[in-house]
């Protein structure tokens, strides 16, 4: 089956394109390069073994990406993952931050509509439920006002989709709510990338230890948590690419059941940041300094998942550790040091 993935040379794009070659899909990559590099594409195409298609397309360009579905007719689902993600620069550029998430989505949706292409599988977040009052979040948990314009791109897009997916009887669609996703492919050919000064914490660790950025610091350590510490639901990227790979079996298989399903993806374990830097040094060997700094505008305490769903429905639980994850993402960052990354 031919899957569209758009946003596919991204962190996550790019695991996701691999396990779908892996699980004998025909992936076809569109993406803007906005946050991510062309040479990535060969990478996928070495580790896949097979030629993949790559459009160097806006997703916001209906008539651009009309044509790219055109060049492949029997398109049967779209993964889409492209969109802005930074949460601080959504305050800053909340209008930049709307018009490409939402354009982006609107864009892909009447082009799946025109082309007759059923299957779509979203990119959500975990950032839709916002401070949850219980603990861990199932998908039944309430939604809270985004406290981001990021945020409120992905609050609005599964409003878009669920109202799209009720006028079109043919198009199914699975919202995946991703917790943290961290580490790199086992191989150390592809990663993240993150543009200029990593925001997350995991990228800003690799760095740190790699002397790229200054030593980490840990934003605040006076919260109501074991360690005061913020938690997190850390689980690793290659892992959640097979929840991709699953949620189009499971589209591409269900007649019944609901034509629109959301579905957490985590490992449901609560970690905090003290907890992921001691993983950090024990896994690699390195010593990863830190010091505490105040805590971060718009972090919340804690967050976590219960992924019954995700297994129940979708036969989807974590292989890997969060040891594994943090190894494979120190892996990836060595090789970013070593050698002339081809443009
Ligand atoms: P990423 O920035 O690495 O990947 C996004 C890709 O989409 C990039 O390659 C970028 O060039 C491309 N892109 C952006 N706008 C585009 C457009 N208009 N047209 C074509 N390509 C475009 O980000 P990621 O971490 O891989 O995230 C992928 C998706 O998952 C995003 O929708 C993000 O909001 C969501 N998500 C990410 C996380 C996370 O922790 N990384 C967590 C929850 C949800
Ligand atoms: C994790 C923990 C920080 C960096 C974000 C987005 C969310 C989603 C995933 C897109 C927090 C702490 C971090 C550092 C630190 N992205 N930290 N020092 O904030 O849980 O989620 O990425 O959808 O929308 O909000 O992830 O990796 O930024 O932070 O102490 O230098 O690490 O305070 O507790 P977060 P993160």
């Amino acid at each position: 089956m031919d899957v569209l993935v758009t946003g596919g040379l991204g962190y996550i794009g790019s695991h996701t394109v691999v396990a779908l070659a892996e699980a004998g899909y025909s992936p076809i990559i569109v993406d803007n390069l906005c946050n991510s590099q062309a040479w990535i594409h060969a990478r996928l195409e070495q580790l896949a073994g097979q030629a993949i298609p790559f459009y160097r397309v806006d997703c916001t360009d209906r008539l651009a990406l009309a044509q790219v579905f055109e060049q492949h007719p029997n398109v049967q689902a779209v993964v889409h993952f492209a969109a802005l993600k930074a949460v601080g620069e959504s305050t800053r550029h909340p209008l930049e931050y709307y018009q490409n998430n939402l354009g982006s989505l609107l864009a892909v949706l009447q082009a799946m509509q025109q082309q007759h292409v059923g299957i779509l599988v979203f990119s959500s977040s975990a950032t839709v439920y916002g401070e949850p009052e219980k603990l861990p979040v199932t998908e039944t948990t309430p939604l809270q006002a985004p406290t981001s314009p990021y945020g409120a791109t992905k609050a609005m897009a599964e409003r878009i989709i669920a109202d799209a997916v009720q006028a079109n009887p043919q198009l199914r669609a699975m919202a995946l709510r991703y917790f943290n996703p961290v580490g790199a492919h086992p191989s150390a050919r592809i990663g993240e990338l993150p543009q200029g000064t990593p925001n997350n914490l995991v990228p800003y660790m690799t760095q740190a230890t790699r002397g790229v950025v200054p030593d980490l610091k840990i934003f605040g350590h006076d919260y109501a948590t074991p360690d005061g510490t913020p938690l997190r639901d850390y689980f690793h990227v290659v892992d959640l690419a097979c929840a991709h790979v699953l949620a189009i079996d499971y589209l591409a298989k269900a007649r019944e059941g609901l034509p629109l399903q959301f579905v957490n993806v985590g490992a449901g374990t609560p970690v905090s940041v003290l907890q992921v830097v001691e993983t950090f040094r024990q896994a690699t060997g390195q010593p990863l300094p830190y010091r505490f700094a105040p805590r971060r505008a718009g972090d919340v305490e804690a967050i976590w998942c219960d992924a019954t769903l995700a297994k129940n429905l979708l036969g989807w639980q974590p292989e890997y550790t969060l040891a594994d994850a943090l190894l494979h993402a120190w892996k990836w960052e060595q090789t970013l040091g070593e050698q002339e990354i081809p443009a």
